[in-house]
């Protein structure tokens, strides 16, 4: 199984989503098989769950919430994913696990550990090998982000509480994350982002 497997994470407003975009686009015309893929989301049962999660008129209580993010993230890793990675292939995706730790584990209080035990058997293997994290104070990202959700309505506070534990995350997981600047602006955090992904696997050859 390949483990090119790259998460972009970070609170609202980072960029994060036009930067996983980018990188795509640039592995595949370097010739690289490239799957790009989102959560919640990115299979058809998936976008379904999306729905229900992101609803602003909707109302999920907090396990709720975890366990939904987990079952859509379940069937993306045994519909999706993991068939990608066992044929080589490049994953990038905006957004993965590490989401469910800090804003569930963290942000509703939940606690970091007890999501990390309900999402674990449900992905086995498939877990992102490098992630991206997009570092910003969440005042910032609060003021750039263009349309909240059900989620992303949440406030500074619990913006602070979830970038914290990304924070965190990385500091533990030193091995697997790279800390980018979102802060700078955005051909720098590309730079950086190339940087980091080169820095673990060539690009040009990899097919
Ligand atoms: P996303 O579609 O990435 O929106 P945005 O790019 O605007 O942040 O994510 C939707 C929301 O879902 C976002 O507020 C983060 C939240 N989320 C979680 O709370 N837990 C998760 O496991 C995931 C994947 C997302």
């Amino acid at each position: 199984m390949s483990r090119r497997y790259i998460a972009f994470e970070g609170i609202e407003g980072t960029g994060k989503s036009t930067v996983a975009a980018r990188l795509a686009a640039h592995l595949e015309g370097h010739g690289c098989d490239v799957l790009f893929v989102r959560e919640p989301g990115g299979s058809a049962t998936g976008e379904r769950i999306r729905r229900v999660l992101l609803d602003p008129e909707g109302t999920v209580a907090p396990w709720s919430e975890a366990l939904l993010f987990a079952a859509a993230r379940a069937q993306l890793a045994h519909e999706v994913v993991g068939p990608a990675l066992a044929v080589d292939r490049w994953v990038v995706t905006d957004r993965s696990v590490y989401s469910s730790l800090a804003y569930q584990g963290a942000g509703r209080g939940l606690g970091v550990e007890q999501v990390r035990a309900v999402n674990a058997p449900g992905l086995g293997e498939v877990w992102p090998e490098l992630v991206i994290l997009l570092q910003l104070d969440a005042a910032t990202g609060l003021a750039r982000q263009e349309d909240a959700d059900r989620i992303g309505a949440e406030g500074v506070l619990f913006q602070t509480a979830v970038g914290n534990a990304f924070a965190a995350l990385a500091a533990a997981e030193p091995d697997r994350f790279v800390t980018v600047d979102a802060a700078q602006d955005i051909e720098s955090v590309w730079r950086d982002v190339l940087a980091s992904v080169e820095g673990r696997w060539p690009i040009s050859s990899a097919g």
